[in-house]
């Protein structure tokens, strides 16, 4: 059976102190979740958070990882630093990367294989930008992001993988895609490219998640869709009773 999973990514906010106020205001709220929860903080707040969540359920995460395991990589954090801050998951090729840092398909590729190999659980995010939507080529998009991004990879690796689809329009514009739309499009995803890529069986094990404006409201009606297995919540991840209404969602 899998586990729906509920990963808030705070992008860059919150202070460390912010960080020990605003997790100390969740724990309370979400210490019955029956689905996985996870928090990914900036880098700098990893350790404060890590020791926040402390005897909670809740895993910690990070937004990115480089690919090599050391070096001359001015700027960048290897899996191996996230380990040793006991980080359980690491966000990857979040379309904020892929639009304003340069991200591919390949660096996504190369940085989710870092990870894994170092231990880490990936969430992947995909997702189509409205242009691709409004030109009928969002199940391509997602297909070639798929294709790519988890090249080389096996069913094995696929169990440590989280796929998050965030279609670009939809993330903190206030805009979602209907419940009904975005499970259509996980559906097309997981029966086509993922399970001809790793078979049937790691393809329905996968858990794929929603991202893009899920919020307090709308939580329920997306999390009740066969083929959506969890969220990646940005904005509504940073109010604490916003994020455990949604964490909460099958209550
Ligand atoms: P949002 O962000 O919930 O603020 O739309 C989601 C994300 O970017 O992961």
């Amino acid at each position: 059976m899998k586990r729906d999973i509920i990963a808030g990514n705070w992008k860059m906010n919150k202070t460390q102190e912010e960080t020990k106020a605003l997790i100390k205001e969740i724990v309370p709220l979400v210490k019955d979740a029956n689905c996985e929860v996870v928090l990914c903080v900036p880098y700098t707040n990893l350790e404060v958070a890590r020791k926040a969540m402390r005897g909670t359920k809740m895993q910690l995460g990070a937004q990115n990882v480089h690919w090599a395991p050391k070096g001359a990589f001015t700027g960048e954090v290897s899996a191996e630093m996230l380990k040793e801050l006991k980080v359980k998951y690491v966000i990857i090729g979040h379309s904020e990367r892929r639009q304003y840092f340069g991200e591919t398909d390949m660096s996504v590729n190369a940085r989710t294989k870092a990870a894994l190999e170092a231990g880490l659980k990936a969430i992947v995010c995909v997702g189509e930008t409205l242009e691709q939507r409004e030109a009928g080529e969002t199940n391509r998009v997602l297909a070639e992001q798929i294709e790519k991004g988890l090249a080389g990879l096996t069913k094995k690796d696929l169990k440590n993988i989280v796929i998050a689809y965030e279609p670009v329009w939809a993330i903190g514009t206030g805009k979602t895609a209907t419940a009904e739309d975005a499970n259509e499009t996980i559906g097309v995803m997981r029966k086509g490219i993922i399970r001809q890529m790793f078979g049937k069986y790691a393809a329905n094990s996968l858990r794929i998640q929603y991202g893009g404006s899920m919020n307090a409201k709308n939580a329920k009606e997306l999390m009740a869709m066969p083929e959506i297995d969890g969220g990646l919540i940005g904005g509504a991840s940073l109010k604490a009773e916003d994020f455990a209404v949604i964490v909460n969602y099958d209550k």
